[in-house]
């Protein structure tokens, strides 16, 4: 049996390296295969969607990641038009959909929401953001486009720069990167650290280095890792205006970076990225998107799947 079948993605470190290698094996399959031979992968098989908070991506990348492998897809994007508003429990909702598919990916702003969910549904749970807790298949999605356009992770130089506090994605990247040998360089405001109740848990995992200074490292990089200040989460709007625009990467700090380094960003981009970034050689969270169609596909296929693909 396929180690992944019918298996719960709610952490990134429920995964050790052997698995995310495999994991991205899979997704190189995925590409290789004709769109006919992918269709063969979850053939008749429905994929469930709650989304509590906004998605462009994660959504649709689910959606035409499932379509591409055959399967089906339904669900709610906008829960204000669902029973939520009646007042219906998160519990409820997850057990209802789960009879509905054979998979259920949920957005929810509440750290533990996903693992709640896996508990009290009857179907595999892929958490697809919780809070400020972690987004697993989006690191998922991030280490794969890094080996893929860096050809390895193992050696690797990576800065993170944003919001180290409140961006769900830079912990699951974290952790994932914790599988390998990597210098870590993180560079936030003073105010969006990395929280002090993560810190431990990552130190067991990688090394890293803190700076407020986007240049301290930049000559030595090889993957920028950029991150958007997280508005919505901050309790005090004060508290974020002090640090809104406090990193932008234009052409003249991608001057002072290695001609190969990598620029990634989970997107949406606000204005932390300049435009003009976009046609150079070294921004690839366009491509990194379309990554994200690709490895949610591999993990669609190998969760619903007993004999895998
Ligand atoms: C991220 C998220 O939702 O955490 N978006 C995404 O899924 N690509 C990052 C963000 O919203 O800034």
């Amino acid at each position: 049996m396929n180690e992944f079948y019918q298996k719960d993605i709610i952490s990134i470190k429920d995964f050790n390296k052997d698995q995310l290698e495999k994991i991205f094996t899979s997704t190189d399959k995925i590409i290789q295969l004709n769109p006919t031979e992918r269709r063969e992968i979850s053939k008749g098989k429905t994929m469930a969607y709650l989304f509590y908070e906004p998605s462009t991506r994660t959504r649709l990348s689910f959606d035409s990641a499932m379509a591409s492998i055959g399967g089906n897809s339904l669900g709610i994007a906008d829960i204000s038009s669902s029973s939520t508003q009646k007042g219906e429990s998160l519990a409820d909702t997850v057990k209802i959909m789960s009879i509905y598919s054979d998979a259920l990916v949920l957005r929810h702003p509440l750290d533990g929401s996903s693992r709640f969910a896996a508990e009290v549904s009857s179907k595999p749970v892929i958490n697809a953001g919780s809070g400020t807790e972690e987004h697993p298949t989006q690191a998922i999605q991030d280490l794969y486009t890094i080996r893929k356009e860096k050809k390895k992770i193992d050696g690797l130089k990576i800065g993170i720069v944003g919001d180290l506090k409140y961006g769900r994605t830079v912990y699951s990247l974290l952790y994932g990167l914790g599988n390998y040998d990597v210098d870590v360089h993180l560079i936030s405001p003073e105010s969006l650290r990395i929280r002090s109740d993560s810190v431990y848990e990552i130190k067991k995992r990688l090394s890293f280095t803190e700076s407020t200074d986007i240049e301290e490292h930049i000559d030595d990089l090889d993957v920028l890792y950029v991150t958007r200040i997280q508005k919505e989460r901050f309790p005090d709007e004060e508290e974020y205006l002090k640090v809104k625009g406090s990193y932008v990467v234009g052409l003249d700090l991608l001057q002072k970076m290695k001609d190969n380094a990598i620029i990634l960003h989970p997107l949406p981009r606000l204005d932390e990225i300049s435009t003009d970034v976009d046609g150079t050689k070294n921004a690839k969270y366009f491509q990194q998107a379309e990554y994200g169609k690709y490895t949610r596909a591999a993990l669609l296929g190998l969760t619903l799947n007993e004999d895998g693909f």
